[in-house]
This record gives structure tokens, C-alpha cells and sequence, in this order.
């Protein structure tokens, strides 16, 4: 069995957590859609662009905070908003908000998250973001926002790109579903992994403290998928979401943009932000990398909104390529999820710290002290 010590980098915590999660968990978050291109895609398209760094130019204090839909931020990565946490860690959402308080930068919680936004904020003072979903019901959309400004979350995050499920032909051969739904192999997966079940057993009950007040979703009633089909808005459409970011009355971004049509019409509605992004690879598979359709969006839209992307960041110098290229900051999931999963809060601080070693050391290589001197200058593209 690997150790924390062990883990040097993103495929050493993926293994890590692999031989600590059950099979159906580790594919849930391991997994993508269809064919699984786009997600491979999305660390593949770091590698077709090189740095071309400068030298002699008095490197030693490094300054790499950003500022980002008005939050200030340590460093330029973020823990983006991801489901299920405690399904990886008993620890939760608490240990990533928890690592992210430590690190300076900001963190998600999801609408599907295990943990409530209420007992995050206490965790942490650091940035907030709301991951949020369009549900028919504009009463519940509206008493939820309610509730996040009430706690003070910061950013408010609407993913755009899930208005339908995605096509995870991992969980359909596991049964991994929400409640569990587990097919005979799926079972076997669970019993060969005692630790895992202990961890999972002896703490706090499972629930989704996000939706459980409006819905019945813990008490086993509703499965995910039918949470997705039933009770989200397929008809959500830019006037709805105009709505919201005037309901909301502070930063307010979109998550899963990636044409430079949305784009314009994102800061033509009053959003501060987008997030370029294809979820993962978890929706639609074939659809492009985040990072090879940044330049083109931040080319039009660069100036009037902060442009974010996420997707297959598992390296410094693949936020530093980002961030040449015009982005505001990087987010990362499973980047975080797979440390989280195998060592919970110091396996997800193990991993920032590590992304921040990994920053610092590419920003003294490449000859820049801060941020705002990465440009494209300093890219070639193959
Ligand atoms: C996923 C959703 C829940 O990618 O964000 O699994």
C-alpha cells in the first residue's frame, strides 16, 4: 500500500486513492463520458505548447497572487466545486475548504455537496463559490441564493454545460449511483476494500445538506440521475440566468462556456466571470480543451470579464501556460479529489502545497516575478 509520503504527483495520489477507494467510487470520479477522448484531450493539450523562459532578471521573492472576480487569492489555483466528497473522505468538503483556507485560494462547494455551505463558511473565511443548478422550481433557485448570500458565500457559480447527464459508461458497468444501486460486481468491488467501509460507516451519515432542506434526496427517495432529469430545467435559457445575476447582485460566473458567442453574451448579461471548461470530459466527449480554446475567448471577451478555465491541470507549468495565455486563475477536481480520497485534509494539502512549489519553481525558471509577466511571449505553439 503507497503512503502519503509517497505521493509526488498527480498519478501517485490517483493510484493512492485507487488502491483506498472501491472500484465504482474511484471510477466515479476517475471516469468521463463516451469514449473518454476529451478528457485525455485535456492534459494532452498542455504538451503542444512550450514555455520560452527568460533568465537573469533577479528572481527571488516570487509574488503569485491573482485577483479574480474581485477575490484576492494566494496563488492562481483554485478547488473548484465538485459532488459526493464524503463519499471519497469522511472529512468532506471540510478538509478541501480547510487545505484551501491554508493555501490562501478558493474553494467550491457543490450543490451536490456532503457538506452544508453553512458548516464550510464556518471552516473558512477564505472565498467561497456556490456551485449552483437551474431547478424548474424558480422559487427553490431563489430561496437557495437566498441562503448562500445569507451566509455570505462569495462567488456564485452556475454550471451550464450538465443540461443533460453526461454518457458514464464506467458507472453504468459499477451501477455507482446515488442512492447505491450496485450491480453483483459492484458489490465484490466494495467488500475487497474493509478500509474504505470503516472509514465510511463510522462517521457521520451520508447526506446533501444543499438540497436535502428543499428536497428529499438523503432520505433515498431520489437518485441523482433523477435529480437531474426531474428537477433541473432543460429549458434554462440566458434570460433565466440573466435574472438570476440580477437576483444575485454579486460576482456571478458560468461555468462550461466555451464559445466566444456565450462568452460575449455572458458580460453582455452582467456576469463578472466565466469558466471555460468541458467538466472533466464528464459531458460531452469530443468537445474541445479548455485550455486550446482560451486564447480565442480571452481575445473577446479578456477585457471586460476575468476568463477561467479548468480541465486536466495537473503540473505548475500547465497553470503557468494558462495563465500566459490570458486566464485568471486555474481550477483543478481531481487534482485535489484523488489526494483527498487517499489521505483526506493532509492528502489535499500535500497536493496544493505541491502545485505551489511547482508554480514558484516555474515562475523563477521562466524569469517572472509576478503574475502579470507571463505573457504570450512567453508560449510557442507547436
Ligand atoms: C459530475 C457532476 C455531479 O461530474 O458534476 O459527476
Amino acid at each position: 500500500m503507497m503512503r502519503l509520503r509517497d505521493c509526488h504527483n498527480f498519478s501517485d495520489f490517483r493510484r493512492m486513492a485507487q488502491q483506498r477507494l472501491p472500484g465504482p467510487i474511484f471510477n466515479y470520479i476517475d471516469g468521463a463520458a463516451d469514449d473518454e477522448v476529451t478528457y485525455r484531450r485535456n492534459t494532452e493539450s498542455f504538451e503542444r505548447c512550450d514555455l520560452v523562459p527568460n533568465v537573469l532578471r533577479g528572481v527571488s521573492e516570487i509574488d503569485m497572487s491573482v485577483t479574480v472576480m474581485g477575490q484576492k487569492l494566494a496563488m492562481p489555483v483554485y478547488c473548484s466545486p465538485t459532488a459526493l466528497q464524503r463519499l471519497f473522505h469522511h472529512q468532506g468538503e471540510c478538509a478541501v475548504a480547510k487545505a484551501a483556507a491554508k493555501y490562501g485560494t478558493m474553494f467550491g462547494v457543490s450543490s451536490l455537496g456532503t457538506v452544508s455551505l453553512e458548516e464550510a463558511r464556518k471552516i473558512s473565511s477564505g472565498p467561497q463559490v456556490y456551485q449552483f443548478y437551474f431547478h424548474r422550481d424558480r422559487g427553490l433557485n431563489r430561496a437557495m441564493m437566498q441562503r448562500a448570500k445569507d451566509i455570505g458565500v462569495e462567488v456564485m457559480m452556475l454550471t451550464v454545460d450538465s443540461i443533460t447527464g453526461g454518457n458514464r459508461e464506467r458507472d453504468k458497468r459499477t451501477g455507482f449511483a446515488i442512492p447505491f444501486k450496485l450491480n453483483l460486481s459492484g458489490m465484490l468491488q466494495f467488500a475487497v476494500k474493509p478500509a474504505w467501509a470503516i472509514n465510511y460507516f463510522t462517521h457521520e451519515g451520508f447526506k446533501l445538506p444543499q438540497l436535502d432542506e428543499h428536497v428529499d434526496m438523503g432520505g433515498g427517495t431520489m437518485s441523482i440521475s433523477h435529480y437531474f432529469t426531474e428537477m433541473l430545467d432543460p429549458s434554462m435559457n440566458w434570460d433565466d440566468v440573466a435574472e438570476m445575476v440580477r437576483l444575485w447582485q454579486g460576482p456571478f460566473c458560468l461555468k462550461g462556456v466555451m464559445s466566444v458567442e456565450d462568452a460575449r453574451r455572458a458580460a453582455e448579461i452582467g456576469c463578472s466571470g466565466i469558466v471555460l471548461s468541458n467538466h472533466g470530459g464528464r459531458q460531452l466527449d469530443g468537445s474541445r480543451a479548455a485550455f486550446d480554446q482560451l486564447a480565442e475567448i480571452v481575445d473577446a471577451v479578456g477585457d471586460r470579464i476575468d476568463v477561467i478555465m479548468d480541465g486536466g491541470v495537473q503540473r505548475g507549468t500547465h497553470v503557468l501556460k494558462a495563465l500566459s495565455l490570458g486566464a485568471k486563475a486555474v481550477g483543478v477536481g481531481r487534482y485535489y479529489l484523488f489526494p483527498l480520497a487517499a489521505a483526506g485534509q493532509a492528502g489535499v494539502e500535500r497536493a496544493l502545497e505541491q502545485m505551489r512549489v511547482e508554480i514558484e519553481r516555474g515562475m523563477k525558471l521562466m524569469g517572472c516575478t509576478s503574475i502579470e509577466q507571463l505573457t504570450r511571449e512567453n508560449l510557442r505553439f507547436r
